[in-house]
């Protein structure tokens, strides 16, 4: 018997890769499709097997919702609910790393399995090939992040050929994403902003433009992102955070222009951004861990990162590949 693995093709952005990936798309395949801040593993949010597809692919728990990208504010207005407020961020950060969860329609044509049956539904303009692809579908496209569920986030064609390869009928290269980090994920509520998941938008920029601040949800589940709470990005060693001294044959994770002690013990270390740029070093993370991760390190030990603009996005992702796993999720 040949066991050998499907292995899809990996191809470059182009008019005729695009037209085949529609083609894929609408016929109920996978695909997987880079956006300016991660690689989504994409199927048509109409299609129920597609989405359940998804699920079956990252080995996700299918009670965690998917996001459905849209090409423009327009598309996005045929699925959910917009007030002024969401209006506002959406012309201002669309196309961009914003996802705004709002009521969905009751006539929303998103398959019930890819919102987990909420009643609101999460939908965002990305950048790229991901927003030509629903602007030629003409559907809104569900998309989570295109790793297995509980791993490290795909920054790469590469990464995500190695995590889902034989289940994606093509994956388009687009190169490194530009932002790196998952998108600022914020829910419009009584003309109020909730923060369900910080990412590769800031918060200070919406929270300027909505002339509010966006609340934290703290122990409001009812409002959470089921994502927020578990183990995710996680990779397969323990993880120490905010470290002052490296171990021998732990692997490092590094940030800024200063030497953590015992640094040179370290079996591997990458410098996220050596001159201390937090954009840098979000769009450097993933493919970081997934590296470090093959070091063979015993840990892996990660410097402490500034909780400010990109990093609390980063932090939260860091938090989280270092919770424990039996809370393994999205
Ligand atoms: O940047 C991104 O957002 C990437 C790219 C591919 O667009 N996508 C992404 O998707 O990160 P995913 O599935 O890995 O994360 C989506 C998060 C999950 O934590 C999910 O629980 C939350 O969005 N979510 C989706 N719909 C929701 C809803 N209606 N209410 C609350 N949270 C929701
Ligand atoms: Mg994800």
């Amino acid at each position: 018997m040949n066991h050998t693995m499907h292995r899809p093709p990996i191809v470059p952005l182009s008019d005729a890769n695009l037209a085949m990936a529609t083609h894929l798309l609408s016929q109920g395949k996978l695909v997987g499709v880079p956006t300016e801040t991660v690689y989504g593993l994409a199927a048509d949010a109409t299609n129920g097997s597609a989405v359940a597809g998804i699920f079956a692919a990252k080995g996700r728990p299918s009670f965690n919702p998917l996001i459905c990208h849209v090409a423009d504010r327009e598309m996005a207005e045929r699925l959910v609910i917009f007030s002024d407020l969401a209006v506002l961020l959406a012309d201002a950060f669309w196309p961009g790393p914003l996802t705004l969860v709002l009521p969905k329609r009751a006539d929303c044509p998103v398959h019930e399995l890819a919102s987990a049956d909420l009643d609101t539904l999460a939908v965002r303009v990305p950048t790229g090939p991901m927003q030509q692809l629903a602007a030629m579908l003409d559907k809104p496209i569900a998309a989570p992040s295109a790793n297995l569920s509980g791993g490290i986030s795909a920054t790469s064609a590469a990464a995500v050929a190695e995590d889902l390869g034989d289940k994606v009928s093509m994956i388009i290269d687009h190169g490194a994403p530009s932002v790196g980090i998952e998108s600022t994920i914020v829910a419009v509520k009584y003309g109020a902003l909730f923060l369900l998941r910080p990412g590769g938008l800031a918060l200070d920029k919406i929270e300027k433009v909505a002339g509010r601040s966006v609340q934290s949800v703290g122990q409001d589940i009812s409002v959470k992102a089921p994502g927020m709470l578990s183990s995710h990005y996680a990779p397969d060693m323990p993880v120490r955070l905010n470290v002052s001294n490296v171990h021998a044959d732990e692997a490092l994770l590094s940030f800024g222009p200063n030497k953590v002690a015992g640094s040179d013990r370290a079996l591997l270390t990458i410098n996220l951004s050596p001159s201390g740029s937090l954009a840098e070093a979000a769009q450097a993370l993933f493919s970081a861990m997934r590296t470090l991760n093959k070091s063979g390190a015993t840990t892996l030990a990660v410097v402490p990162i500034p909780q400010t603009g990109l990093g609390l996005a980063i932090n939260d992702r860091l938090r989280r590949a270092a919770a424990p796993k039996d809370m393994a999720d999205g």
